[in-house]
């Protein structure tokens, strides 16, 4: 499909998903109750089972997926108990078993009705070496592929379609697994709210650039003075909200949970980066720290005690990543969000400096950095070898569904110079991040080119102390 067509498809899809809109009636959740727990660990009670958002499908739908599976992994499923199939379609999805109930995700909250509700986990809690890691952004969800397969199930059980349904007919949410167009979600969203977030009614935007990006760690927020690739946005818990503002959600539910992402808030700023725990050279480790100190630190910061974090907006031209996500951003869009309730009516960090039109990304920390693959805002970058590496990046690759590269720190991927030949099936092409599509380009940071293999080697081991 020609860019044209893909656009005209988009204004007709978004002009159905509306009419859908108007009619469609879901019911917000009903809260879980939570223990009075108190200190950070109440933030993560919340986001485990309170309920924020409408539902999104039930045990029953979910039960079910695996019969719109593609061969052979639906006869595979259907021969298999149902623990198994559960098991099955958590790994399609890339959804982490609930430590306490393997039937459930810690992705999504189940309500007293037993439906299942999307939270903030679904992006923001991925798996590395085998382990589950709160804040890790999760690099397996396939969200536009569990939308389109719950849509299927629905049909088939004659149920009505939940928001996500209907919305990811009016926005892609995801063209490669692991990461989401979760940034225009925002940028819609807010299109129907006044500053005080009151709903009105506004005729959506067809000229959203639409592009996927892959979630930051969260136990940066604490090192981070803004928020968001290029930092626009000022810390604060009111900001973490944004994700609610479905329709469902008027400005008195906001009010009303404002405490709890008070609590969420401070549970986040309490994580701790991983540690890492595979195979380690001290010794090569001391000599990369040299070469970090003088070549990366006066943008990454420095680490261990008395580290120290500048928080460096890198020009585009100079980082030479992908700009996609920088421009499709207005100067509009951004004051909308913080001077609106979010940002305190604009009253939030008016210290810091104009957010509103940034000029390139901010240099991430790189705390627990071996975990946090793939890497760049979009994820173009499978490995910290291949960010080391700018000429070997591949242009096509295919991770493993949960593999490790210990060698070359980051996804086990195949690495491709193009997309296998004939038709993909949509749910096929999502397992490819093509580097050529607009907003997933790999190039740029070309830093490390000024080393030495010897020193990138020595730079690659030091990386897996932070
Ligand atoms: C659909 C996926 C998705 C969901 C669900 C989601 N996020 Fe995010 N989140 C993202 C992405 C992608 C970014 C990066 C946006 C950017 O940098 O422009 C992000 C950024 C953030 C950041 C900024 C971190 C930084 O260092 O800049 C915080 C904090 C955050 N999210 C918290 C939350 C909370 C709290 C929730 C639930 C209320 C939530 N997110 C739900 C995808 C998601
Ligand atoms: C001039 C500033 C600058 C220098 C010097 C620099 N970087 Fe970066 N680095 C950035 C920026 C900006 C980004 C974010 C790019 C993006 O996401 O598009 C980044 C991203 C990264 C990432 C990906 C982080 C993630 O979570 O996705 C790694 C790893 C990294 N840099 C390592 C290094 C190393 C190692 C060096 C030294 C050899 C270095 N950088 C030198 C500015 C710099």
């Amino acid at each position: 499909m020609s860019r044209r067509e893909q656009r005209i498809l988009d204004v007709v899809m978004a002009r159905i998903a509306l009419v859908a809109a108007v009619f469609c009636i879901a019911t917000v959740a009903d809260a879980a109750a939570i223990d009075p727990a108190s200190g950070p660990s109440r933030g993560l009670e919340f986001l485990l089972s309170k309920a924020y958002l409408p539902a999104d499908f039930d045990q029953e739908v979910f039960d079910d997926l695996w019969t719109v599976w593609e061969e052979p992994l639906r006869s595979l499923a259907e021969g298999a108990p149902i623990e198994e199939r559960r098991r099955m379609a958590m790994e399609r999805y890339g959804l982490t078993p609930h430590p306490e109930d393997p039937s459930r995700t810690v992705q999504y909250v189940v309500d007293a009705e037993g439906r299942w509700v999307m939270n903030c986990l679904a992006c923001h809690q991925g798996q590395v070496r085998g382990t589950a890691i709160p804040g890790l952004p999760n690099s397996n969800y396939a969200l536009e592929t569990l939308t389109e397969d719950v849509r299927q199930v629905k049909v088939q059980q004659r149920k009505a379609f939940s928001h996500m349904d209907v919305g990811s007919l009016l926005l892609p949410l995801g063209t490669t697994n692991g990461t989401t167009n979760a940034v225009m979600f925002g940028v819609a969203l807010m299109r129907h709210r006044d500053p005080d977030l009151s709903i009105v009614q506004r005729p959506p935007r067809f000229d959203l650039v639409h592009h996927d990006m892959d979630a930051p760690a969260w136990w940066h927020y604490r090192r981070r003075a803004t928020l968001y690739a290029d930092g626009f946005a000022p810390k604060g818990h009111r900001i973490l909200m944004q994700f609610l503002l479905v329709k469902e959600n008027g400005p008195e539910k906001f009010h009303e949970w404002e405490d709890d992402f008070r609590a969420i808030e401070s549970w986040i700023a309490s994580l701790e980066p991983p540690t890492w725990t595979g195979p380690l050279d001290r010794g090569l480790a001391d000599q990369g720290a040299g070469v970090f100190a003088e070549h990366c630190a006066s943008c990454h910061g420095t680490y261990g005690a008395g580290g120290s974090y500048p928080d460096r907006v890198v020009p585009i031209e100079e980082v030479g990543t992908d700009r996609v996500r920088l421009d499709s951003l207005t100067a509009k869009e951004r004051a909308d969000l913080t001077s609106s309730w979010f940002g305190h009516f604009g009253e939030d960090g008016q210290e810091i400096r104009d957010r509103t039109s940034p000029t390139g990304y901010v240099a991430p920390p790189l705390d627990g950095v071996w975990a946090t693959a793939p890497y760049f805002h979009n994820g173009s970058v499978p490995t910290l070898w291949h960010v080391l590496h700018p000429a070997e990046r591949p242009t096509v690759w295919r991770r493993t569904p949960t593999g490790y590269d210990d060698a070359r720190m980051g996804l086990e991927v195949e690495e491709l110079a193009d997309l296998p030949p004939g038709r993909l099936r949509p749910s096929d092409r999502r397992t490819f991040f093509d580097t050529r599509k607009p907003g997933k380009s790999a190039a740029g940071h070309e830093f490390p080119d000024a080393l030495t293999e010897a020193e990138k080697t020595a730079v690659l081991e030091y990386l897996k102390t932070l």
